[in-house]
């Protein structure tokens, strides 16, 4: 995670992290507000929270200045469009359209991913909550990964707990099909490197993908899903970013 460019190599995804909190200038924000579709901002302003509709403008504002590092397009020009499952991908200008991204936000955190014609997917959450963490993993989890977070000792289930939930997120993202993907379907196995194994019921195999997964300060944990030609290693750049800054 060393070299840096805003050319995609061949074998990179690039990860762009944003802490929205920190963002607060008028000027900024209005600049954010600029770059954004009426449809973007009615999406906006129906979030309840403050909170809310600033993090939406803030992953607005990110994926449009994201995608406009790489190609020659203003950030307001981007034009978006949704699969049948939610996934917002390119819609205009068309030629762009092999430029791939995905996006993820919790409280504290944006996170942009983006690779050249490669599925890519990412998922953020933040560790600072509260919950039944065996419960959920119980009714979300694959059978060995519950075995293998109950068989841990207590001070170590909350980590491994977003571990796990932040990889299968950001597996069912780069595929597209978010919840329409049985979540215990497939499991991670995060004992030495990050490897998946799918029930035959599931149409993929282990060798396409690669994964990176990593806490961000204290709170976050951070998972990403790169899809790959074997042998292909793909390196994933991770940089911390305002936009428009
Ligand atoms: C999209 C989904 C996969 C993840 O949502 P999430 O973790 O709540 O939220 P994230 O912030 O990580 O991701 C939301 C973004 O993913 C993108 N997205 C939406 N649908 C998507 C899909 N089918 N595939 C890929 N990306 C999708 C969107 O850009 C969305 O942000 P936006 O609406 O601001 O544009 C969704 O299916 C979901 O609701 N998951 C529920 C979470 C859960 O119960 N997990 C169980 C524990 S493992």
């Amino acid at each position: 995670m060393t070299r840096w460019s805003t050319r995609i190599g061949d074998h990179e995804a690039h990860l762009w992290l944003v802490e929205p909190d920190d963002i607060r200038a008028p000027e900024l924000l209005d600049a954010y507000d600029a770059l954004l579709t009426q449809d973007e901002r009615d999406k906006r302003d129906r979030f309840r929270f403050e909170r809310d509709r600033h993090t939406c403008l803030v992953t607005r504002a990110l994926v449009r200045t994201t995608l406009s590092r790489y190609v020659d397009v203003a950030p307001q020009a981007w034009r978006f469009e949704t699969n049948e499952y939610g996934r917002p991908a390119i819609a205009s200008p068309r030629e762009a359209g092999e430029l791939k991204f995905n996006l993820s936000h919790t409280r504290g955190m944006v996170a942009c991913i983006v690779g050249w014609n490669r599925d890519v997917g990412v998922d953020v959450e933040d560790r600072d909550r509260t919950g039944r963490l065996l419960d959920v993993a119980d009714r979300f989890f694959s059978p060995s990964e519950v075995r293998a977070l109950r068989s841990l000792p207590d001070q170590e289930q909350w980590d491994r707990f977003f571990l796990y939930w932040t990889l299968k997120e950001s597996y069912i993202k780069a595929r597209g099909m978010g919840l329409a993907i049985p979540l215990s379907h497939f499991s991670f196995d995060v004992e030495r490197d990050v490897t998946i194994a799918f029930d035959p019921k599931l149409d993929d195999t282990p060798e396409r993908w690669q994964f990176t997964a990593f806490s961000r300060g204290r709170r976050h944990a951070v998972a990403a899903s790169m899809g790959r030609k074997p042998p292909e290693r793909v390196q994933l750049l991770v940089r911390e970013t305002v936009p428009l800054r």
